[in-house]
């Protein structure tokens, strides 16, 4: 596991979208694995730069999300679909049929969980996995207890997820209960992750998931198992680990 300590939350995100940059001009029909929330909104507008400046194409690029609320669809604009949208996808030149997100509102969520499985495999699998980390150290929509070994399906969200998440919602109240997430076993088979966490409020979950007990009272640290990762921290995200010098 390689770590990187970026002096803000500016430089995380520039470290991140050149280490993505560079995996589609390896392979520019990189299959990425995306995923929503504050964290990596700069590595987006990176990205768009990017695009924009004429570094790097998405043509060939297929992106398939880690997660999705249960019950919202691409035009709610709480969705994780509506913030890819808006955010990402219709600023670079991704083809729509590249772009995957689990459907919240499909009539079968579990059917559409197995589903999305399907599709991940016959794109040959993530080349590169973006995740960020919740403060109860979830990744996609994994709370605490899940299985290492888990895949795409539907979840109950922790009460602190909903508290967390309550400002993409206007209250707690209207966040909905579950989602449909990758699992950790899904996560794991990614061929290469890059983990972020800026910020103060995530110093203690980086902690425990770096150097805590690998178990699932930490989901973030099944990263542990992988041999690919690359953790890339703020100076605040990182003040609570000891590094070598
Ligand atoms: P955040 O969420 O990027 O908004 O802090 C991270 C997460 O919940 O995975």
């Amino acid at each position: 596991m390689k770590i990187i300590v970026a002096k803000n939350y500016r430089e995380m995100s520039k470290i991140a979208a050149d280490l993505v940059v560079r995996q589609i001009k390896r392979k520019p029909a990189s299959v990425l694995g995306l995923a929503t929330g504050h964290t990596p909104f700069e590595l987006y507008d990176d990205l768009v730069q990017a695009y924009r400046r004429g570094k790097v194409s998405f043509k060939k690029v297929k992106t398939f999300n880690l997660d999705e609320y249960a019950g919202l669809g691409e035009n709610n604009r709480s969705s994780c679909h509506y913030y890819m949208k808006n955010k990402f996808f219709k600023k670079v030149d991704l083809s729509k049929k590249n772009i995957f997100i689990p459907d919240g509102r499909a009539a079968d969520l579990k059917k559409e969980c197995a589903a999305y499985e399907r599709k991940i495999r016959r794109a040959g699998g993530v080349d590169l996995q973006i995740l960020g980390i919740g403060l109860d150290g979830h990744i996609g929509f994994n709370e605490p207890g899940s299985n290492f070994s888990s895949k795409t399906r539907l979840v109950k969200l922790a009460e602190s997820t909903r508290r967390a998440n309550a400002k993409y919602f206007g209250g707690r109240a209207l966040v909905p209960q579950s989602a449909v997430t990758m699992g950790l076993g899904t996560i794991l088979k990614a061929k290469k992750v890059i983990l972020l966490a800026s910020g103060r409020e995530k110093a203690a979950i980086v902690k425990l998931t770096l150097r805590g007990k690998a178990d699932k009272i930490t989901p973030a640290s099944v990263l542990r198992k992988h041999p690919q990762v690359t953790v890339i921290l703020d100076k605040t995200a990182a003040e609570l680990i000891k590094l070598p010098k």
